[in-house]
């Protein structure tokens, strides 16, 4: 049995879900849609991905089930992503929701930012415990180039609004072949001047493209060395995917995500649900159970609880492993996976 108790309180904290490599996981990222209104180079082809028919997706009622289950087995962590988690319409009635699932201490979301601005003020309310914002330049023409789309001020309306509420604050940025050091400078600026994390992401090979592409990623730790040299690396708290660094003189952080070399496979603690109801126990893998055929086909809880426990069991060790086991000859989008 993976379920083991110790003598700790609080709401999960005494439930330890552990994988066949000894890793607990605590945290459940939920995407909730394929749909997005912006095309990034990196996750989508510019015509979009293939339309997923509206049946095929998990109803609110299916995934609130789902996060009663997992928050049973020691879930005590949820995302919610997408695609643009704000494209599925009811999104915030549904947020409201999870908030009340008992053991969901940290209730989490990862936008675009483009709708998000108008409903912030809900957001607070709920008392969600974070937003992480893409936004992988400060520049109006590249910010075209990358998104496809021209939605830069609406993201950083979104930016401000988030701040003024005092909501927790992560910005993604995705360094791609052609960013900068200056651009890195410029974004990093934002974690100067505001008490934010800017995290600065590895390409992965999830663009939704026909052929896998060689990704060249350098080497990011030792780049913003040089272009920072003042920069000290905190000590986390473990787990964690991004490694953190304080500058003098700036408000908030800045970090990186080192999701393509995998570096953080050692104390992974998350596992994913797809829009269509697959379970993920790695970004790199393509789906271990259909969640969405057990709800569909009458399986009570238990039953699914112990699917999911047997899943957890054959967890690949890292991302290299799951990749190699998911033998792809085409990128997925990262549309499909949420992140
Ligand atoms: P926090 O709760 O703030 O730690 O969020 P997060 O970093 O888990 O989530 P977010 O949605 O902001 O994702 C940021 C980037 O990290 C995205 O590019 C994700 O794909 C990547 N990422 C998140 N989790 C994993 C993971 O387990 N493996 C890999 N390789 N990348 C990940
Ligand atoms: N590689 C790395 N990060 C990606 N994201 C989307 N596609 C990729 C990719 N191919 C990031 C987005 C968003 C997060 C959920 O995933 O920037 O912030
Ligand atoms: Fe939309 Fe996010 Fe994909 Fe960009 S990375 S197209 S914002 S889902």
């Amino acid at each position: 049995m993976t379920i083991r108790h110790t003598k700790s309180t609080g709401p999960n904290s005494d439930i330890n879900l552990l994988d066949n490599h000894d890793r607990r996981i605590t945290y459940l990222r939920l995407s909730i849609t394929d749909r997005c209104n912006l095309r990034c180079r990196y996750c989508r082809p510019e015509e979009g991905v293939p339309f997923i028919p509206h049946e095929e997706i998990l109803r609110f009622e299916e995934l609130e089930r789902l996060v009663s289950i997992f928050s049973a087995l020691g879930i005590n962590k949820v995302r919610l992503t997408g695609g643009e988690p704000f494209s599925r319409r009811g999104f915030l009635p549904f947020l409201t929701r999870l908030r009340k699932v008992e053991g969901i201490q940290y209730l989490h979301i990862t936008t675009n930012g483009v709708k998000t601005k108008r409903y912030l003020d809900e957001l607070a309310t709920i008392g969600l415990n974070g937003i992480n914002l893409s936004l992988d330049t400060l520049d109006h023409k590249r910010f075209w180039k990358i998104t496809r789309r021209d939605y830069l001020k609406a993201v950083l309306q979104t930016m401000h609004g988030v701040l003024a509420r005092n909501i927790p604050l992560k910005i993604n940025s995705v360094v791609l072949k052609d960013t900068s050091d200056d651009e890195i400078i410029q974004l990093a600026g934002l974690a100067r001047d505001f008490p934010i994390t800017l995290r600065f992401i590895e390409r992965m090979p999830f663009s939704g493209t026909m052929r896998a592409e060689k990704l060249e990623n350098g080497n990011l730790s030792k780049r913003l060395k040089r272009i920072f040299p003042a920069i000290e690396e905190c000590t986390a708290a473990l787990p964690t995917t991004a490694r953190i660094f304080s500058l003098p003189e700036y408000k908030g952080t800045i970090g990186i995500i080192q999701g393509y070399s995998r570096l953080f496979c050692s104390t992974c603690n998350k596992v994913r649900i797809t829009p269509t109801g697959m379970l993920k126990t790695c970004l790199y893998d393509n789906g271990v159970l259909d969640l969405k055929k057990m709800l569909r086909t009458g399986s009570d809880d238990k039953e699914i609880e112990s699917a999911i426990l047997s899943c957890l069991q054959k967890r690949c060790i890292n991302g290299h492993e799951a990749e190699l086991l998911a033998k792809r000859s085409a990128e997925p989008s990262m549309a499909s996976i949420g992140g």
